[in-house]
């Protein structure tokens, strides 16, 4: 079975080979909806054969309970749910929505198999609902905290029986799966906050408890995801929920009962139809959706047209659990591949080339370069030997560089990626971060590259710079495809804030440091709760300064009694429960070492978990010190340079 992206237009022809579970959960957390065919030159995927690769998949059950859709089972297989899709009227749109977004716990996977294309029309098209997000809270923010406050409210009429006329005709016994008006209603009432009322054709009305409709997808399975999505029913329910018993424009609502904006929710439905991928289907093709993430919708259609669907939850667990030694449940993280979290730093390295090159080998995926560390040409040959070798494709590794200080002008951001990216002889790397909230003077690429942190006379010279125009700059960046996402390292909250002011794209991470003697709890939840993954540098603490005299050889975690007690008790070594203990708190460690057995070791921190009382212990060593701080170091150069006081 071959698979191909159906999101993103700069690899959509991207085929990948094997579609086991594993590597099926690793791309849809990754790419988001992929489309599935046979093998070049053999017949089309049937019916059967669809059925059989669900049942294979081993994904969690799921019960169409409340879908507003009329589907009938297709029987192709004891153990598979296969539903007719949606059989709304040929003529008639199906809007956008997350499959079942109007209910609690939306399905997280869906199937679709094409087993009788339309003559014409009949699309399935689909939208990254984290766009529609971004679109909606750069546009409306208050219309996003609102829902983040309310979530949104569902009114619909059903009838007694399918109508088969109606896209929203399921009845209401169908829909929750009950066979007589008491047991219904008992069902009902035993939702909170959920209203219902009878009319006088013997429909029913129900107006759902407030669910959430904006919704930070932080996790799937191993992988992190970190993304804010529009997850709802909303603009469905506004565009699509009409019939002779529905007036779509009180389907819906915030769930404090306020009416939403008319205007609001039609700029919505036009940003996803200009920024939908649309895809007619062919016989034997199978789309896999995460719901989560994707919002899916058909376009009318003439002619015959048989599209299945099958939804699913989560990947079942069917192995062995896993237990700590105080019981606790340890996650499974055998799927990691490149998701993994652990991050490959490349700053001071004595053979960068060498280096990248086994880290790859080693199995990092992530690496984090930054002009500044004068070394991004031997590390791109690295990479690209890597690569060449058949090792990894471009596309597996996630690659971050960093603007300089010396070019914050919106007229050398562009320049400074451009050098990046010719320097590690890469097309475009995944993310661009500004290194420091720190501008300094300009220093011509001619003159010194990296310039560091002085200028030709041998002076740190701090300039002006409003930091909302750098950011515009970096935001063309990424709509000229040199770099996928934009971010910020060393950034305080407030600095944060600022650009949130004026972000068209937000920053998709924040890197800074962070390790048992700096926690940065609150900075790390103003990250979170802004849609923000925090990036952990320098994570084992003062190690790398004692070099550069910016640490002391007291300053070392290695010893400490609280580390050492637990990384004997897991049989770890002390880096390990540190970079444990960064993942924990969900952020993404970036270590580095020259040496290979450390590469491996820093790599080895899936299985085992800490308890609760573990991180706490770690968690108390924090003493707010920081050892890479302008604050200080900068006095050596003869400017006086604080940025988080
Ligand atoms: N954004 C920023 O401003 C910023 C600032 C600093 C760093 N960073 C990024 O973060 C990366 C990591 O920072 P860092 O260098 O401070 O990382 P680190 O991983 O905390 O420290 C690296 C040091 O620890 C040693 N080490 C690594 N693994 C070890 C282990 N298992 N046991 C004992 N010692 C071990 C290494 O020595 P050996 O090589 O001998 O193993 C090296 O001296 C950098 O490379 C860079 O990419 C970013």
């Amino acid at each position: 079975m071959r698979a191909t992206r159906l999101l993103e237009n700069r690899t959509s022809a991207e085929n990948f080979s094997s579609i086991g579970q594993e590597q099926l959960v690793l791309l849809l957390a990754k790419h988001k909806a992929l489309l599935l065919q046979s093998d070049e030159g053999s017949d089309p995927l049937t019916v059967e054969e669809f059925a059989e690769f669900l049942e294979g998949l081993k994904l969690e059950k799921y019960d169409y309970l409340g879908g507003a859709a009329p589907r009938r089972v297709i029987p192709v297989k004891a153990n598979v749910e296969v539903y007719t899709a949606n059989e709304a009227p040929p003529d008639q749109l199906i809007p956008f929505h997350h499959e079942l977004a109007q209910v609690v716990n939306p399905p997280q996977y869906l199937f679709f198999y094409c087993d009788l294309p339309s003559e014409t029309g009949g699309e399935t098209a689909l939208i990254d609902s984290t766009l529609v997000y971004r679109f909606a809270a750069d546009h409306y923010p208050e219309f996003i905290e609102k829902l983040k406050v309310y979530g949104a409210r569902y009114k619909r009429t059903m009838p007694a029986e399918d109508d088969k006329n109606s896209p929203i005709g399921r009845s209401f016994y169908n829909t929750y799966q009950v066979t007589n008006q008491l047991d219904l209603e008992k069902k009902l009432s035993e939702i909170p906050g959920l209203e219902y009322e009878w009319t006088h054709d013997g429909s029913l009305t129900v107006t759902t408890e407030p669910i959430p409709a904006v919704k930070m997808i932080e996790q799937q399975h191993a992988h992190g995801i970190y993304q804010w999505t529009f997850h709802n029913s909303i603009v469905a329910a506004w565009i699509g929920w009409a019939d002779s018993r529905n007036d779509r424009t009180k389907s819906v609502r915030f769930g404090n009962n306020d009416e939403m904006d008319p205007k609001v929710l039609d700029a919505i439905a036009d940003f996803m139809n200009a920024n939908k991928v649309s895809y007619k289907w062919k016989k034997g093709d199978i789309f896999a959706i995460n719901n989560r993430l994707v919002m899916h919708s058909r376009n009318p259609f003439t002619g015959p047209r048989r599209v299945y669907a099958s939804m699913f939850g989560d990947v079942l667990r069917t192995n062995v659990v896993k237990r700590d030694c105080v019981g606790q449940v340890m996650e499974d993280f055998s799927a990691l591949n490149v998701s993994d979290p652990t991050t490959f730093g490349m700053w001071r390295l004595n053979d960068p080339e060498e280096i990248a090159y086994n880290a790859i080998v080693a199995g990092y995926r992530r690496f984090d370069s930054a002009c500044d560390y004068g070394n991004e040409e031997l590390t791109g040959r690295g990479i690209r030997r890597a690569i060449y070798e058949g090792i990894v494709k471009r596309d597996d590794l996630y690659i971050t560089t960093k603007l300089w200080n010396t070019y914050h002008h919106p007229d050398h951001v562009p320049l400074a990626l451009d050098r990046c990216l010719e320097d590690l002889g890469l097309d475009y790397v995944d993310e661009f971060l500004v290194h420091f909230p720190i501008s300094m003077e300009f220093v011509s690429f001619a003159d010194k590259y990296p310039p560091e942190w002085k200028n030709m006379n041998g002076e740190m010279v701090l300039v002006k710079n409003d930091i909302s125009e750098t950011w515009k700059a970096m935001e063309e960046l990424v709509a000229s495809g040199k770099t996928r996402f934009i971010g910020l390292s060393n950034f305080n909250c407030q600095h944060i804030r600022q650009v949130l002011s004026i972000a068209k794209i937000r920053p998709t991470s924040l890197q800074i440091e962070c390790h048992p003697h700096l926690s940065q709890k609150k900075l790390i939840r103003l990250a979170r709760e802004a849609g923000i993954r925090v990036t952990a540098y320098s994570p084992l603490g003062g190690t790398s300064y004692i070099s550069l005299d910016m640490a002391t050889p007291s300053d070392l975690l290695f010893d400490n009694p609280i580390i050492d007690g637990i990384s004997k008790r897991h049989n770890k070594t002390a880096a390990q429960v540190m970079l444990r203990w960064s993942i924990q708190r969900d952020t993404l460690p970036i270590s580095k070492s020259s040496n290979l057995r450390r590469m491996h070791e820093n790599r080895a921190i899936f299985d085992f978990y800490l308890t609760l009382e573990e991180v706490n212990a770690i968690d108390s060593l924090n003493r707010n010190h920081r050892y890479n701080d302008p604050g200080v170091f900068c006095e050596g150069m003869g400017t006086f340079c604080p940025i988080y006081e």
